[in-house]
């Protein structure tokens, strides 16, 4: 008998067979999914259980199952289950602040031009949404340093954070206001998620490397304008651009293809700019010549 198991084991190594590799083991985040759609995140541990409305299901009876295994609970209701994404995950981890969105994550990690090796600066760490993928796109070689003032959501988000990037060396937690000081010098890049980021701008140009890309995530336009007008009157940024991340989802079935009835329709804005050389002192703004206020501004895409 184990003479036949170390045969059978011999083969497997001799195939070099994963034999553990795309199946669930102890501590896995997994992701399940039911017949309607809904999605809860648990972690496997030997001993618990899922409860729900469609019955329940021991972890032992996804421990060793396949990647995307179909699961029968003790009603009888099927349950997906899958790895998440780093977008489920982020969708559903406990929250001690409002968190930035895999619609605009993604766009933050192509607007700043995050890389593996990148020392990147982030404030505040709220849930550690943004934190979670930054690690992620900097990778083991680079470092992201975090400040965050509320001492009291650092624990959650550090836990939120292991639980998907288990080795933590290369983020720095600061529990201090961000306002009062940057500590690190030669940053690459620098992703602002506070309220008031206009304070900063020259904390920040002091702090990056040349041709580093500063970024602000903004829910109102109000924020908006003041961080780009501090940027403006800044002599040293430059490529001050702002955008917005929508995006629709389509309901595909056999007899119908139309937009989803929802989206998530409002978020926040980001706003990006560059550390150039030194620029021509920016002139005052001109007055309106009817209001006395500002004149209005010249269309960015003349001609189009
Ligand atoms: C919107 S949350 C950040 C969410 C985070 N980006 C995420 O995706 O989970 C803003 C955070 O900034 C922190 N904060 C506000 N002012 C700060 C300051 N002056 N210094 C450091 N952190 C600050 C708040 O406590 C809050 O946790």
């Amino acid at each position: 008998m184990i003479g036949s198991l170390l045969q059978i084991l011999g083969c497997l190594l001799s195939l070099k067979v994963p034999i553990s590799r795309h199946r669930f083991k102890e501590g896995d985040l997994v992701l399940l999914i039911d017949r309607k759609d809904r999605r809860y995140l648990i972690t496997l541990d030997s001993t618990g259980s899922f409860h729900s409305h469609t019955g329940l299901l021991p972890h032992t009876a996804i421990i060793g199952e396949e990647y995307g295994a179909r699961l029968s609970t003790s009603q009888g209701q099927s349950l997906l289950a899958l790895v998440p994404t780093l977008a489920d995950y982020v969708t559903h981890l406990p929250r001690a602040s409002q968190v930035i969105y895999p619609k605009d994550l993604g766009a933050i990690l192509m607007a700043a031009d995050i890389f593996p090796g990148a020392r990147v600066l982030e404030a505040g760490l709220g849930s550690g949404a943004l934190t979670t993928t930054l690690l992620r796109a900097v990778g083991v070689s680079g470092s992201v340093f975090s400040y965050e003032i509320r001492d009291s959501i650092v624990k959650r988000a550090t836990r939120n954070i292991e639980r998907v990037s288990p080795n933590l060396n290369n983020l720095t937690i600061h529990v201090a206001d961000v306002y009062e000081q940057i500590i690190e010098k030669e940053l690459d890049r620098v992703i602002l998620d506070l309220p008031e980021p206009w304070r900063l701008v020259s904390a920040v140009a002091a702090a990056m490397v040349p041709g580093g890309i500063l970024l602000g995530f903004l829910p109102t336009t109000l924020q908006v304008h003041q961080f780009s007008e501090a940027l403006r009157e800044h002599p040293r940024f430059d490529l001050i651009e702002t955008m917005e991340v929508m995006i629709r989802p389509w309901h595909v079935a056999p007899w119908s293809v139309r937009p989803a009835h929802r989206m998530v329709a409002h978020t926040g804005f980001i706003v990006t700019a560059r550390i150039c050389g030194y620029k021509e002192p920016v002139s005052p703004r001109p007055k309106d010549p009817i209001n006395g206020a500002n004149e209005p501004e010249e269309s960015q895409h003349e001609g189009l």
